[in-house]
């Protein structure tokens, strides 16, 4: 078994990212009994698909592998890293674009939406990226990948290219990666929108709880989330219709283990004038440790740097000799 997932080192971090992807990794990290099971990465590659400054980027990767120490991430247990530091992934990539078909990657719904309406303006990487990332899991071997929804698709891409390349060059060189989407924490909505999934390229910070919201912004936040007039139900089924309300009663579900029947038990008849501030009080604990141990480890660069340098020595050894295979298959010669 061997559980891989990366994640855009794309400015702030919010629940969504938490609840739908990280705390899903530490969990499976902590079921794990040997070392190395794990491989984390940013994915500082795929952000060159959308422009950057140089200087944000430089940034961005390392605020994000402290906010994934901050979440449980143990640099010691896990192989955490940053794909440009790794080449094999820039290589697997290219030539599994032999392999992936053009009819394929136009049914990707993430390149659909986030190309919009000027496809012709979006960039090649963009089209290209869930190329880039089944060279990701692949060159691993990885078994179980951990996401959200909406990767989904992806994963089924990357489970395509391999069956494709194995078959068309007659080896077994790829391992089919399965996706490992954790049921209640799927999806967690906007604040602001119960059927707009929460994001960070939502203009309105008052739709997401930002992993570095004080206590107080997190507080005002889910006091002025969006909800409706009736009481809650003692069914979590009796929600239906009821986005806003079945949204924030999935995050409290989510963050106390439970399950949103469970809740709904615990509140039935109750207006959200009572469930929000016990809501808040449970987001407002979840949330603090890990701010406090994220301010204090995004100061220190080098250690950061000593980390991620770390985890692309482990992640190289581990991925050479499935490039070699790769290039082997092909009948390239290096
Ligand atoms: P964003 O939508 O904010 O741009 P990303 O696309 O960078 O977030 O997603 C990073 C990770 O977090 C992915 O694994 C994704 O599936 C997960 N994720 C993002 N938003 C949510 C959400 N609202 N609910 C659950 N998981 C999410
Ligand atoms: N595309 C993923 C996202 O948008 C990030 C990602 C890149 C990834 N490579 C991956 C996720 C490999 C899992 C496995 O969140």
């Amino acid at each position: 078994m061997r559980v891989l997932s990366g994640i855009q080192p794309t400015g702030n971090l919010h629940l969504g990212n938490y609840l739908g992807a990280i705390r899903n990794w530490v969990k499976m990290q902590d079921e794990m009994d040997a070392d190395s099971a794990c491989f984390f990465f940013l994915a500082d590659l795929h952000s060159i698909t959308v422009h950057e400054e140089r200087e944000t980027r430089i940034r961005n990767v390392r605020e994000m592998a402290a906010a994934l120490i901050a979440c449980g991430i143990d640099a010691d247990r896990s192989v955490l890293f940053n794909q440009a530091r790794v080449p094999a992934h820039a290589e697997l990539a290219w030539l599994l674009n032999g392999t992936a078909r053009i009819g394929w990657l136009n049914r990707m719904t993430q390149f659909k939406d986030k190309a919009g309406k000027n496809r012709e303006g979006a960039s090649v990487g963009l089209f290209v990226y869930p190329v880039l990332q089944a060279a990701d899991i692949l060159l691993y071997q990885a078994t179980h990948v951990p996401v959200g929804e909406d990767q989904k698709q992806h994963l089924e891409l990357t489970r395509d290219i391999a069956m494709k390349f194995n078959t068309d060059f007659g080896v077994e060189l790829f391992t089919l990666p399965d996706p490992y989407i954790p049921k209640e924490s799927a999806r967690i909505m906007s604040l602001r929108d119960g059927n707009a999934k929460m994001s960070k390229s939502d203009p309105s910070d008052m739709s997401r709880i930002n992993l570095t919201d004080s206590d107080d912004e997190i507080a005002q936040k889910i006091r002025k989330a969006k909800t409706d007039p009736e009481p809650l139900p003692d069914v979590a089924s009796a929600l239906e219709g009821r986005a806003e309300a079945l949204n924030l009663i999935g995050i409290y579900a989510t963050l106390t283990e439970s399950t949103p029947d469970a809740v709904c038990a615990q509140f039935a008849g109750q207006g959200f004038g009572a469930f929000k501030p016990a809501l808040a009080e449970v987001l407002v604990e979840t949330l603090r440790p890990i701010r406090e141990r994220f301010v204090e480890l995004k100061e220190d660069e080098a250690a950061l740097d000593a980390i991620l340098d770390k985890g692309a020595e482990k992640a190289r050894s581990v991925a050479a000799p499935t490039l070699s295979g790769a290039y082997e298959a092909l009948g390239l010669m290096r």
